[in-house]
């Protein structure tokens, strides 16, 4: 699908994953209509882009604006304080799309009213090189056009799955989004066992991070499920096998990253209150 903007886009905030995006949509050149930011803090990285204009509030906004996407890309903390202002937005031709963790469609609703049409997204920090995995779910508003429009913008920081049961979207918080940092801890677990079992600390964090790094690109390229492609390093007795028998065992790595997820699932429950 051809990405047509025909009218600008809004987007408050220009931090980390705000700004992640946007040089997304640069690079892709999706922003026929020009990009307005609010970000205090200023946004001075892409100042001297054609196109762009940086506001350090809302009320700096040029009158008559009538965005065709409002991207809010602000700290969950923040946002009760920030989305309000907003309202005067709403409209069957403005799209709300949010990727603030934890802040739910029912939060929007009742910020912004009933009738806005809303996307609520969750990236992950792979976002930041283009690899990032983001699932997004729309309100009863959102069209399927404008569905479609959010999942062009957010490919541009990975892949993209759209749901319509946000009810999910604590389980998916708790696998992807919170996922990369049981995977650094993998990479870490990894290169400690390495040195205790002798390698130089140099050598051994170079194996673990390279290792878990081509092991992922393997599973995500391959036609072959993980299962296989684990099977297919295992040879009966050999050093693979005996180390699965202990991360497969009773109490292993399925049974800690069962707890893990679950942990974390009903943290966003509580979160999302
Ligand atoms: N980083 C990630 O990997 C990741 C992953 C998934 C989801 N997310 C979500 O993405 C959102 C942004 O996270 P981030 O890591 O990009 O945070 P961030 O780097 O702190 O960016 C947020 C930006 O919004 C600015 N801001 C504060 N008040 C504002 C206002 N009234 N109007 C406009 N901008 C305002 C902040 O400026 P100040 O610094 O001056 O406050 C900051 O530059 C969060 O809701 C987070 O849950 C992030």
């Amino acid at each position: 699908m051809e990405l047509t903007m025909h009218r600008p886009l809004l987007l408050i905030g220009c931090g980390k994953m705000g700004s992640a995006l946007l040089s997304g949509w640069l690079k892709r050149d999706m922003l026929g209509e020009g990009v307005h930011i609010v970000e205090p803090m200023g946004a001075t990285q892409f100042a001297e882009i054609a196109g762009v204009k940086i506001h350090k509030s809302v009320n700096d906004l040029p009158e008559g604006l009538t965005p065709e996407v409002i991207v809010f890309a602000v700290k969950p903390q923040k946002m009760e304080e920030v989305a309000p202002a907003y309202k005067q937005f709403v409209s069957p031709h403005t799209l709300f799309l949010s990727i603030a963790a934890g802040t739910t469609i029912t939060f929007f609703e009742s910020t912004l009213g009933r009738n806005a049409a809303i996307i609520r997204a969750m990236p992950n920090t792979p976002a930041a090189i283009g690899k990032g995995i983001t699932v997004a779910c729309p309100n009863n508003k959102a069209s399927d056009q404008q569905a479609a429009l959010a999942k062009l913008m957010l490919e541009a920081v990975g892949e993209v799955t759209l749901i319509y049961d946000e009810s999910l979207l604590d389980p998916v918080t708790a696998v992807s989004g919170s996922g990369p940092a049981y995977v650094f801890l993998m990479v870490e677990a990894l290169a400690k066992a390495g040195i205790v079992a002798g390698l130089p600390k140099t050598l051994a964090d170079q194996l673990a991070v390279l290792t878990v790094a081509g092991a992922g690109a393997l599973a995500a390229a391959s036609k072959e499920t993980p299962a296989q492609l684990r099977e297919n390093v295992t040879s009966p007795a050999g050093t693979t096998f005996e180390a699965l028998q202990v991360l497969m065992d009773d109490d292993g790595l399925q049974q800690l990253m069962t707890r893990a997820v679950a942990a974390a699932t009903r943290r966003s429950k509580e979160l999302a209150g």
